[in-house]
């Protein structure tokens, strides 16, 4: 767990403890006084606001990222997976070697996608292939940078290492991806 994540948890752990205290307290201005409830109220609805906080660090699959390709919708899905399971490897740390694990995990299978979609796109002469390969390349390079980065200072580097695959991929995955889409459909490819 990063230093950053270790302070949250322990400032929530405090804001429940506080809450609980000033429950107790409360009820001592006698039942029919509304601040106990209303301080109980708060405190249920910790865990929920939590979990929506939590659930936004994560992605979701949508319709709209598919490109109407069985097998590079599979890809694409099973990288949106390998990013929120090393999303959630680098905010729960659970051992030594999971956060690596996860992290070569992704990488490895974006290196691969990338290679199979080009593999596709080449073999049906795909007209922006060498566009598209290229930003396939520069993505490689800026992986490679911060994993040397990772390397070297792993606690500030992964936040940014994760923010940077997921943004990057979805973006990809629902703008560059998009545009082959159809051109690969029209050819019989599904
Ligand atoms: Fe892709
Ligand atoms: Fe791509």
């Amino acid at each position: 767990m990063t230093s950053k994540h270790r302070f949250s948890t322990f400032a929530m752990a405090l804001l429940v403890t506080f809450l609980i205290i000033m429950i107790a307290l409360g009820f001592l201005l006698g039942p029919s006084h509304p601040l106990p409830w209303i301080l109980i109220a708060v405190l249920v609805a910790i865990p929920y606001i939590h979990n929506r906080i939590v659930a936004r660090r994560f992605v979701t699959w949508k319709d709209q990222y598919s490109v109407g390709i069985e097998r590079l919708d599979a890809d694409h899905k099973r990288l949106l997976n390998l990013i929120n399971r090393l999303q959630m490897a680098a905010d729960y740390y659970t051992g030594p070697g999971f956060v690596e694990e996860s992290l070569d995990e992704v990488v490895d299978y974006t290196k691969n996608h990338f290679a199979r979609e080009e593999e596709l796109m080449e073999k049906y002469d795909y007209p922006d292939l060498e566009e598209h390969k290229r930003q396939h390349r520069k993505m490689v390079e800026k992986i490679d940078t911060l994993m040397e980065q990772f390397q070297q200072d792993p606690d500030r580097t992964i936040q940014e290492l994760v923010q940077f695959l997921k943004q990057w991929l979805v973006n990809h995955i629902n703008g560059t991806d998009q545009q082959y889409s159809a051109f690969l459909r029209d050819k019989g490819v599904s």
